[in-house]
This record gives C-alpha cells, sequence and structure tokens, in this order.
C-alpha cells in the first residue's frame, strides 16, 4: 500500500507503567475466510490515554470488537494471539464477561434513544449497570464534565447535536463503571473546533473518573494531542508506534496522517489519494 512505502515497524517499545490491556499478536477473522486484523500487538498502560489511528478499513473496530468480546456478531472469531487485562486472559470471552472486568466499549456510531430525554438515556444506562452505583452522585460527575447535557437533561435526545451525542454516548459508558473505556472514532462527522473540545473533555474524564482510555480515530492530530501513547494501523496491521512528539516528529506520519504534505492538501486522506493517483499515473 502506498501509504506505508515509507513507515517502518518499530520494535515494540515498553510503554511505562503496568498494563490494564495488552493485546499481543491478535489474528481475526471474517466468516472463517477474510483477514482483517494480522498480528496486532498493543498495549495500554493504567490511568493512560491510548491511541490507535488508521485510514477507513485499517482494522480498527474489529480490533477492539475483539478486545470487548463482540466478534460473534458480525461472524468473526479470533484465530490467533492473546488479549489479557490486568494479567488475566479475556481472548474469547462473551461480552457481559469482559464488561464485567471493567472494559467498556463507546462503539463507532452509537445509538441512543432518541424519543426519550437525555436524563431519561442516562437512567437506562444506570440501571443496566449489575452493581449500580449511587445515581445521583454519578449524575453529578457526569454533568460536571458534560455541562451541556445537564443544561438539555429534559430534552429528546433525538434534538442533540453531534457533538452532545457523542457526550451522551461516553456519559452512558461511564454509568457502567468502567475502567478502560474504549471509544471507536469519537469525531466522525463533527467539525474540528467540537472534536478539540471533546477531546479535552476525554482527558478531564481519565482524571475524574481514573479510568485508562483507548481512543480509535481517524483524526490524527484531535487524538495525538491528548494520547500518551500512539499507534498506526494500515492493512489489519501495525505499521508504526510511539509516543505523540515521536509520531509528530515522524516524516511520513506528519505528511500522510497530520495533513502537513504541502500543496493545500488538509487531510491524510488526500495525501494518501494524491500519492495513489501519481503511483499511477507516473
Ligand atoms: N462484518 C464484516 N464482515 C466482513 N468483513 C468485515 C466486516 N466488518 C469489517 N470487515 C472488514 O474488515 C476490515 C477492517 O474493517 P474495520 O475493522 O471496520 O476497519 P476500521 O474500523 O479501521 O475502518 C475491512 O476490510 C472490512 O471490510
Ligand atoms: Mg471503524
Amino acid at each position: 500500500m502506498a501509504i506505508t512505502a515509507g513507515l517502518q515497524v518499530s520494535p515494540t517499545r515498553e510503554i511505562e507503567g503496568s498494563a490494564i490491556l495488552t493485546v499481543a499478536n491478535l489474528e481475526v477473522v471474517y466468516s472463517r475466510v477474510i483477514v482483517a486484523v494480522q498480528g496486532v500487538s498493543l498495549k495500554v498502560p493504567e490511568h493512560s490515554i491510548v491511541t490507535v489511528l488508521g485510514t477507513n478499513g485499517a482494522g480498527k473496530s474489529t480490533t477492539v470488537r475483539a478486545i470487548s468480546g463482540f466478534l460473534p456478531v458480525d461472524d468473526a472469531e479470533i484465530r490467533k494471539g492473546s488479549i489479557h487485562f490486568r494479567g488475566q486472559s479475556i481472548g474469547g470471552l462473551p461480552p457481559y464477561q469482559i464488561a464485567r472486568f471493567g472494559i467498556v466499549l463507546v462503539p463507532e456510531r452509537r445509538k441512543i434513544f432518541e424519543t426519550l430525554t437525555v436524563w431519561d438515556n442516562l437512567r437506562i444506562a444506570h440501571v443496566r449497570n449489575d452493581k449500580p452505583s449511587n445515581w445521583n452522585q454519578q449524575a453529578e460527575r457526569l454533568f460536571g464534565v458534560f455541562p451541556a447535557l445537564a443544561a438539555r437533561r429534559e430534552q429528546l435526545a433525538g434534538y442533540l447535536s453531534g457533538g452532545e451525542r457523542q457526550m451522551l454516548a461516553i456519559a452512558q459508558g461511564l454509568l457502567c463503571d468502567p475502567k478502560l473505556l474504549i471509544v471507536d472514532e469519537l469525531s466522525l462527522g463533527l467539525a474540528p473546533n467540537l472534536v478539540h473540545d471533546l477531546m479535552e473533555r476525554i482527558q478531564q474524564l481519565r482524571h475524574e473518573f481514573g479510568i485508562s482510555i483507548l481512543l480509535i480515530e481517524q483524526d490524527a492530530l484531535s487524538a495525538i494531542e491528548i494520547a500518551d501513547y500512539g499507534y498506526i494501523m494500515e492493512g489489519g496491521r501495525i505499521v508504526f508506534e510511539g509516543s505523540p512528539e515521536k509520531l509528530r516528529n515522524h516524516k511520513d506520519v506528519q505528511e500522510f496522517y497530520l495533513g502537513s504534505g504541502g500543496d493545500g492538501r488538509t487531510s491524510y486522506r488526500e495525501v494518501k489519494q494524491y500519492r495513489r493517483s501519481r503511483r499511477w499515473w507516473g
């Protein structure tokens, strides 16, 4: 693939601190034949924010569905590798057991109940929790991080803006008492200033709730701003990894993923298309 031509896989670097999540050599297949993830290894240290970046179809959602146990829904399975949560093997367990460990996924395009109020959406998430904690306390903490939801608590969720819907989806996830919160494509369809604001809130959540966060993103720039470590995925593999500084300073990452390739191209997707067309025609 043109985009990975200049990228080298660096040897897996030890990230500081003990890991809440360790994925090693993960391979996932759909319908027993389509290999979507090949030999992916990644680590989320306790209380950290780790991001997995990559273009459409890279295998990011498949990886997080494997971590949270949702593969069977799509006729997919883990063929190789392992997934450990605080040293305990969780690969292949059903979603409800994985959720009990404290792994909560906010999936891509998470559905909220549009005909219910914001408040009722939250209450539902709360009662779904096996061991619900004090509701008033939880609601107060959530509204502290997301004041926009507090202001709209009596409104129907169907009237929320794109950014507020994402806030509500994350708030619902938090009501499940996660230790590791996985957010798949928070930025999807949102304006850059909204994404920036949401990312700051994600950072705030880490401190407020004392959790670890795995952030799946196409919007590399905003994710790198708040992450402690990042992985870049292409074609089902990790092709590059490092600290935000290392990612920012790597020439190919800058050009392909951070959109500083010049010629007025502002996103790595455009750079990618440009590269491809150059390769094709000359
Ligand atoms: N339900 C499915 N059945 C078959 N193949 C799938 C399914 N979902 C995803 N894939 C394939 O797996 C690969 C990775 O997809 P995905 O994990 O959704 O990537 P990303 O989240 O990075 O966009 C793609 O080639 C995609 O076509
Ligand atoms: Mg995806």
